[in-house]
């Protein structure tokens, strides 16, 4: 953590979330396209930067640095604003967030004060330290909530969560900065993007990993809420290309991010067993704990805007996804038991 001595001429970038699933593929993008990456982490008991540790150079080690890590969160005002005066980046990509859909029913107001006033900070502070700069906004198809799909940049706000409360707050609070500041800031829609660096609560991952425990004979059971709800599951990596390219753009604006192609939970449940040569019948349980008060039916993007004004068009499709998972986890898990037996071995 600390400070860097970026190569002169490289552009920098900051990210708010680099220690999360997108951040950490942001992070990857822009190392590899010669940005110098200054990421923010929040202080934890326990590490928490497992995601980036294989891009992560040792400070002490001679040759300059390509990510550099500070110590920040998206409640402190006044860090946001110091740090922003000190790197002057070139772009700002917020992706930190309490992202978990759930858990914002349990934590309404902490949720509220990272995920929507986090972001009106972030905006204030990029204002308040006058650099030049542009932002990347993660919102969420969270938002369009309870509208009928398919969703797009026109579709209506109807959110069904804290979270996409707090996701509409801080969508029209960068839209308001734009309006009002004249500030290059982007709000991308994102439809649900998942990978194996996926948390591990969100259901696409919990089914791959319980398919590879199962398999291993670690677990037996797995409980699941609703298996009705459609989501436009893509593939990570894919739409953190899509986020640089808003940046890349002579003008702000909005877009959409999404496959277009929806399944349900219990499709995905389906596909990822038959992936592990399991049968979900066999496994699955239902448990109250994981409905939501309100839950989000289908969500199913159109992303022609997308696809018009940057090129983008993602090739992972849901099926495809949830094999690449299973697949994952499974060989983690193989290499996590091997490595576990080679030491009982010693
Ligand atoms: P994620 O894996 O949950 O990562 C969230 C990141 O935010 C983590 O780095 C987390 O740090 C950080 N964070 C949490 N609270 C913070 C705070 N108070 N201050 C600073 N950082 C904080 O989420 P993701 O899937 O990568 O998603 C990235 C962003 O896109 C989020 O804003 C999410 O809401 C939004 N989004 C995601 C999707 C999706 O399908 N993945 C779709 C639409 C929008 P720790 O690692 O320490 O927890
Ligand atoms: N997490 C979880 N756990 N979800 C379950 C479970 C379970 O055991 N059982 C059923 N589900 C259902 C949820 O009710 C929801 O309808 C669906 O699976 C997807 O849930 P999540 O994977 O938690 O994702 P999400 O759609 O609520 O939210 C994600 O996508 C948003 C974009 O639409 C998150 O990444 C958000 O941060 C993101 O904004």
């Amino acid at each position: 953590m600390g400070k860097v001595t970026p190569d002169a001429g490289a552009r920098t970038a900051l990210i708010s979330g680099v220690t999360g699933q997108d951040g950490s593929y942001l992070a990857e993008l822009l190392l590899g396209k010669g940005y110098t990456v200054h990421g923010l982490v929040r202080r934890s008991s326990s590490f928490n930067t497992e995601r980036i540790d294989h891009i992560y150079q040792d400070p002490h080690q001679p040759g300059g640095r390509s990510l550099v890590l500070h110590h920040a969160d998206l409640s402190d005002g006044v860090a946001l604003v110091n740090l922003l005066r000190e790197l002057e980046p070139d772009e700002v990509y917020n992706l930190g967030a309490q992202s978990h859909v759930r858990v914002s029913f349990d934590a309404p107001l902490y949720t509220g004060e990272v995920t929507g006033l986090g972001t009106l900070r972030l905006l204030e502070a990029i204002r308040a330290s006058g650099i030049d700069t542009r932002l990347y906004q993660a919102s969420s198809s969270e938002m369009f909530g309870a509208a009928p799909p398919p969703q797009n940049e026109r579709t209506p706000f109807h959110p069904r969560s804290p979270y996409g409360c707090a996701k509409v707050y801080a969508y029209w609070s960068t839209v308001n900065y734009r309006e009002a500041y004249g500030m290059f800031a982007v709000n991308g829609i994102l439809f649900n993007h998942e990978s194996p660096r996926r948390g591990e609560t969100f259901v696409t991952r919990k089914i791959s990993r319980a398919v590879a425990r199962i398999r291993a004979g670690l677990q037996d059971r797995l409980f699941l809420g609703n298996l009705n709800a459609v989501r436009d599951w893509g593939y990570a990596p894919e739409y953190v290309e899509a986020m640089w390219r808003m940046l890349q753009r002579d003008e702000p604006d909005d877009y959409v991010l999404a496959t277009g192609v929806p399944a349900s939970v219990r499709d995905f449940l389906r596909a990822a067993f038959e992936a592990g040569g399991l049968d979900w019948h066999e496994h699955v349980g239902f448990d109250a704990n994981y409905e939501r008060p309100s839950e989000v039916d289908a969500l199913i993007g159109d992303a022609a805007k997308a696809r018009d004004l940057l090129g983008w068009e993602p090739a992972v499709r849901w099926r495809e996804l949830a094999e690449l998972m299973v697949r994952a986890d499974i060989e983690a898990l193989d290499a996590e038991l091997s490595g576990a037996r080679v030491r009982i071995d010693r």
